[in-house]
């Protein structure tokens, strides 16, 4: 914020003379995928006022503030995103046919630099907005009876996912033992879309040359492939998404073998307030149905509009509760420990999705990542591994294969876990199970090692007959009225009580 005034005085010392801003511009920047990244200024001067709106990737802005001219112009531009407001600010100055542009994310950041040149009325302009559908309820797809396994490629990869990484990813996933353990789904996240062909179809781009060559090498493992889009225009990264095509998409999806599809809000902003986002994701959850193949359906909308109310009528199998996750302890366990209200929606076929698991990615200890495995699954989560599997060490292979977790994780009644006792730091959380059982997750949030002592009673718990730690894959002994245990900084004790 602080050189915003700094740059108003350079920008206004400038006569206000030469040119006219007023048209379309483009910023065209090519990407190695043989894509385009494009941000689009529509600009009215009218005197030294400049209106319009600047569209770029998935963001659709409206100039609410301007000063200056073609000589030098500062442009204030913003939107609604759900509750929020998004800004940016665009400085920049015509040079012959050509305007030099300059925007910061943030007024601490370095500014991107950009040239944009004068582009045909109307290129670039949103599409028209599709009245949304009225809402009715889609039969279950009967997928997923417990929580889907697998992996996804955005929390390593993001952009840089192509086919060889994919097909690396498969043989790992089955010559790691992954895939012996229940590991199944292998799921490309956004930056795998091309342009549309003459006849409106979706087209990958030039990392992934044959989508269905490629869902048959997958297929070929014994293993199940999934993809992602948007309802919008345009996905988060900027992509092409499926606005306006969302039949046609599906056909398509279904066409190259796919199995399961992300649907990721985004771009659909642009066009649409938070409170139709029922009726936006039921139009691809009808479009799923309609191909007559079995597609779980993973709906990603950052858990706005209470998604888990409606998840299900939508013909939806999982749906994010939050926000993304990031590499880190903080966030990982922010989002982990967030959960707790709202185990009563999750049920088989249908599971809250906290994101993708970050084991292996670097930024967690392994202690850390026992204790996002496990808080996962005792929230019947998604296990949807966020790693380069071809790369990982035997400890991180070791907790991504841990059947006995994996077990609560999958456990057949698909019950989610609840905090049961807390008390500083100190967390007891219990899953309960098919037949009587109970997973008992011990953990210390604090970065000391802690002992933390409860009452079987106090978890609503009679005493067990049987304990098992599901990390040191031993029975524990004696069980008396109390639970005590000794916890790592950080980490977990997780439990399997039995009658
Ligand atoms: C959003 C989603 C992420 C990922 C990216 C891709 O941020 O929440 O999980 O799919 O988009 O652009």
């Amino acid at each position: 914020m602080s050189l915003m005034p700094v740059l108003f005085v350079l920008m206004v010392t400038g006569s206000v003379s030469a040119g006219d801003l007023t048209g379309n511009w483009v910023v065209r920047a090519p990407q190695e995928d043989g894509t385009a990244r494009r941000t689009y200024l529509n600009l009215k001067q009218e005197g030294s006022r400049i209106t319009g709106s600047i569209r770029l990737t998935q963001f659709f802005y409206t100039i609410k503030e301007s000063t200056g001219g073609p000589d030098g112009f500062v442009l204030t531009a913003t939107m609604l995103d759900g509750k929020n407001e998004r800004r940016v600010v665009y400085e920049g100055k015509q040079v012959g046919d050509e305007l030099k542009l300059s925007t910061r994310r943030r007024p601490s950041d370095a500014p991107t630099e950009m040239v944009a040149v004068r582009a045909p009325p109307g290129e670039g302009a949103l599409p028209a907005r599709l009245p949304p559908p009225a809402l009715h309820r889609i039969p279950d797809n009967g997928l997923v009876k417990t929580p889907p396994m697998g992996w996804n490629s955005w929390n390593k990869f993001h952009g840089r996912v192509d086919d060889a990484a994919v097909r690396g990813i498969a043989d790992a996933m089955v010559s790691s033992g992954m895939k012996d353990v229940g590991y199944l789904y292998v799921n490309i996240d956004d930056t795998w879309e091309g342009e549309r062909d003459g006849k409106g179809n979706i087209q990958s781009n030039r990392k992934f040359p044959d989508m269905k060559a490629l869902a048959d090498y997958v297929h070929g493992k014994g293993l199940k492939i999934g993809i992602y889009s948007s309802p919008g225009p345009n996905t988060c990264a900027g992509y092409e998404g499926s606005y306006g095509h969302e039949e046609q998409d599906a056909r398509t999806f279904a066409a190259w073998g796919i199995d399961y599809l992300k649907y990721d809000w985004c771009g659909a902003r642009t066009l649409y307030a938070d409170d139709q986002m029922q009726a936006i994701y039921q139009k691809m959850g009808d479009a799923l149905r309609a191909t007559g193949r079995p597609i779980v359906y993973s709906l990603c909308q950052y858990g706005r509009e209470e998604v888990w109310k409606w998840g299900p009528e939508v013909g939806g199998n999982l749906w994010r509760t939050t926000g993304d996750i990031g590499d880190r302890w903080e966030s990982m366990a922010k989002i982990g420990f967030g959960q707790d209200e709202l185990a009563p929606w999750a049920r088989p076929g249908h599971w809250n999705d906290p994101d993708m698991l970050e084991i292996g990615n670097g930024g967690m200890t392994d202690t850390e990542c026992k204790t996002h495995m496990s808080l996962w699954s005792v929230l019947a989560a998604p296990l949807i591994a966020g790693n380069d599997l071809r790369t990982m060490t035997p400890a991180t292979r070791e907790i991504l294969t841990n059947r006995e977790v994996i077990a609560i994780d999958q456990d057949k009644d698909g019950k989610q876990g609840k905090r049961r006792w807390k008390s500083g730091d100190r967390e007891v959380w219990v899953r309960q199970l098919a037949g009587g059982a109970h997973a008992v997750g011990l953990f210390n949030l604090s970065t000391e090692e802690a002992r933390i002592a409860v009452k079987w009673t106090d978890l609503g718990l009679e005493t067990p007959k049987q304990i098992r730690d599901l990390w040191t894959h031993q029975n524990v002994k004696g069980t008396g009225p109390e639970l005590a245990a000794t916890v790592p900084g950080h980490g977990v004790v997780l439990l399997r009580a039995s009658r």
